[in-house]
């Protein structure tokens, strides 16, 4: 059996990390083989990268370099763990993937997304995932979440508040031009209505692969 790619997607402050390792509980609990991950990192490799990549202490890093290293990391993480999780029939539950690239580098930026395109399937070879849940927010709570948690502001967490929005409507429009793929989840909303709406999502996506393998 082939298992299920589901990425998480959404701006900073979004709740993404903590819907993740909810749901990842709850697909565990009813057996499913489930692999956590994230981006950067999910790899040795790719975890020095992480560290270079978000280092606030490297301000001249260019544009190009950014995307390359985001994009490195990401082959990494596609060749050693999400492929041969996906080949054993897991269920891989990615926090972040190449739509970040997009709304991130992309829209955020304003690098040309064909470029990015080349870039990102040279990286991924055709690995597009079967369901991605982008958890909305407007910037300036996402922002303002992240500030009250206390949590360490990375590289792109410092930009200003409309490379944020460029980032949000990015999103937005990658979600409109792919219907059957994405799936856009109101994340200013407390954490359980969201993990709600996220399990139903889910629930429906496996019951619907459940019946074509009957058929
Ligand atoms: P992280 O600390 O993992 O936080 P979050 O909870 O927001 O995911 O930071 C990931 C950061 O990296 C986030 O600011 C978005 C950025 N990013 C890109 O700009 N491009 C990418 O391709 C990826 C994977 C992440």
């Amino acid at each position: 059996m082939n298992g299920l790619f589901i990425t998480l997607e959404g701006p900073d402050g979004s709740g993404k990390t903590t819907q993740a390792r909810m749901l990842v509980e709850w697909l565990r609990e009813q057996g499913y083989p489930v692999l956590a991950t994230r981006e950067p990192g999910g790899t040795r490799i790719g975890e020095a990268i992480r560290a270079v990549v978000h280092d606030c202490a490297h301000v001249e890093m260019a544009p190009q370099t950014e995307i390359l290293l985001y994009s490195a990391s990401r082959a990494q993480h596609v060749a050693e763990v999400i492929r041969p999780a996906l080949a054993a029939g897991k269920i891989v539950v990615c926090d972040r993937y190449f739509d970040s690239t997009y709304a991130y580098q992309g829209y955020g930026r304003g690098l040309p997304l064909p470029t990015l395109r080349i870039i990102t399937d040279f990286a991924v070879q055709g690995l597009i995932p079967d369901l991605t849940l982008y958890l909305d927010i407007a910037p300036e709570v996402g922002l303002q979440r992240r500030a009250r948690s206390g949590g360490e502001l990375n590289r792109l967490d410092r930009e200003a508040l409309a490379f944020h929005e460029r980032v949000r409507a990015g999103y937005l429009e990658l979600a409109a031009a792919d219907p059957a793929r994405w799936r856009v989840i109101d994340a200013d909303r407390p954490p359980e209505t969201v993990q709600a709406a996220l399990r139903e999502i889910i629930g429906h996506e496996l019951a619907r692969m459940t019946t074509n393998s009957i058929c």
